[in-house]
């Protein structure tokens, strides 16, 4: 069978490798290395990869483009439209458990519903969606969840600087107390097991499968889930009717691990907060707000940096080339993120887009993903980041490491959150505000 088909010259591939493959993969996709992303921010990793996919547009035009890397075919995305097309036919002719994705999520969490195909995928996405309360603005226990995410503020707002150890052991208890309860706020044997794994997922199918290391994982989760009075999201999951292959504590992975991105959306936001603040300006705290900075710090530096998906039928583009099933299908975040053809404020920090319905209407811009498999906890992500900022926003902070988070100039396209610091000058008179007890 002939296929027509945009496809990559050796040199272009070599290219993709050297300045979107490797780089990423450096970083770590399931769990962070900070001293790759250190590196990778030190050379804007993200603004090479998307002058080299600019290159491919340039030469084939705006279809997607196959790229055969050791064996494997994968359409690479360069168009907007493309880009909603695959993500809005996710469990049509696209399924998001790409092999590379299961590969690594495997590690950690079998069965979750991100890497199920198949028809147990319909019961998985709907106990998702019932024990989340997708896509109502508020969870039924948001309550809860600002109670202790209020209390985790607490101790940040005593010192007068932060880092991002700090910040993020803080967001680490507020983590397992929204997913698990509070009885699991210093389970850092958890966390531990955890981040273990993702270790391991970081290397995908290379890695062996420590079955003993995920036992005890379920094992731990499970306790929580069978507590008398169940805390967290673990009481939603313990509610909602589940078919014998549903397998909550597996879903719960899921969320445990992608909550982990959180932290680094709301400290970025923290940090662009402070980089335009200026004197002039009262700051907005309102929660409507600070919702769209985390939005807007996910659009700038996605933590997903890319959303994969493999066809799963042979699959034709009106025009284009025709694949067959099993070709992956690749949506480089950045480069739709930060598409500045399109986007007047590709590189500029500007939250309003997520209040005026611009982003929301533009599904290339996608940080929690779009259509059928989009992320059934971004509410819930949002208002836990919202509420934290507005708890921290009750001082005024600067940046105190040499970050470019300001305006003026357009801002890097990669990011480096672990070395980023802020300091607090006014943390006497803030302290003395009301809530702001020990
Ligand atoms: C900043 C934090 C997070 C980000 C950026 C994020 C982003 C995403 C993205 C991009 C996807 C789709 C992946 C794909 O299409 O291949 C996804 C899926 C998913 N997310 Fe999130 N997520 C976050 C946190 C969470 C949390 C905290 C939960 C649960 C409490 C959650 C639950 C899920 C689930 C269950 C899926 C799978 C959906 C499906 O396959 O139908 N996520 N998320």
């Amino acid at each position: 069978m002939v296929y027509e088909v945009n496809r990559a010259r050796r040199t272009e591939v070599l290219r993709l490798i050297a300045l979107g493959l490797l780089p990423t993969l450096a970083q770590g996709p399931v769990i962070r290395r900070p001293h790759a992303v250190r590196v990778a921010a030190a050379l804007d990793s993200n603004a090479w990869a998307c002058r080299a996919l600019d290159g491919l547009r340039e030469r084939y035009g705006s279809g997607p483009v196959l790229v055969s890397v050791a064996g494997r075919q994968a359409l690479v995305l360069l168009s907007a439209e493309d880009a909603h097309r695959v993500l809005g036919e996710t469990g049509a002719s696209f399924t998001a458990a790409s092999k590379e994705k299961t590969a690594a999520l495997s590690h950690f969490e079998p069965d979750a519903v991100l890497i199920t195909r198949g028809a147990s995928r319909k019961p998985r996405r709907l106990f998702n969606e019932t024990a989340l309360d997708h896509p109502a603005p508020e969870h039924r226990f948001h309550e809860a969840f600002r109670a202790a995410v209020r209390e985790e503020a607490r101790p940040l707002l005593r010192h007068g600087t932060l880092d991002w150890k700090r910040f993020h052991a803080a967001y680490q208890r507020i983590v397992r107390r929204i997913v698990f309860g509070d009885a699991a706020r210093d389970d850092e044997r958890i966390t531990e097991l955890r981040d273990a794994l993702r270790g391991d997922g970081n290397w995908f199918m290379l890695h062996r499968k420590r079955h003993r290391l995920r036992t005890e994982l379920f094992v731990r989760s499970q306790k929580y889930l069978d507590l008398p009075e169940p805390g967290g999201l673990a009481r939603a999951a313990r509610a909602t009717p589940a078919a014998a292959d549903v397998k909550p504590v597996a879903q719960m992975q899921h969320w445990f691990f992608a909550f982990d991105a959180a932290p680094i959306g709301a400290y970025l936001a923290l940090g662009l907060l402070a980089g335009h603040r200026t004197e002039a300006a009262g700051a907005r705290t309102d929660h409507a707000y600070l919702r769209a900075c985390v939005l807007e710090s996910q659009r700038l530096w996605p933590t997903s940096l890319a959303i994969l998906r493999d066809t799963t039928v042979e699959t034709r583009w009106p025009g284009g080339p025709t694949v067959p099933a099993g070709t992956a299908v690749i949506f480089y975040s950045s480069y739709f993120h930060r598409d500045a053809r399109r986007l007047p404020y590709a590189d500029r920090f500007e939250p309003e887009v997520w209040l005026d319905g611009r982003a929301e209407a533009d599904w290339a811009i996608a940080p929690f993903s779009r259509g059928p498999a989009e992320c059934p906890g971004k509410n819930i992500v949002l208002f836990t980041s919202a509420t934290l900022l507005a708890e921290l926003l009750r001082l005024q902070w600067r940046l105190s490491s040499p970050h470019r988070l300001g305006p003026g100039r357009p801002l890097p396209r990669t990011v480096d959150h672990t070395s980023l610091r802020l300091t607090t000058a006014d943390r006497p008179a803030a302290a003395d505000r009301p809530g702001v007890t020990d």
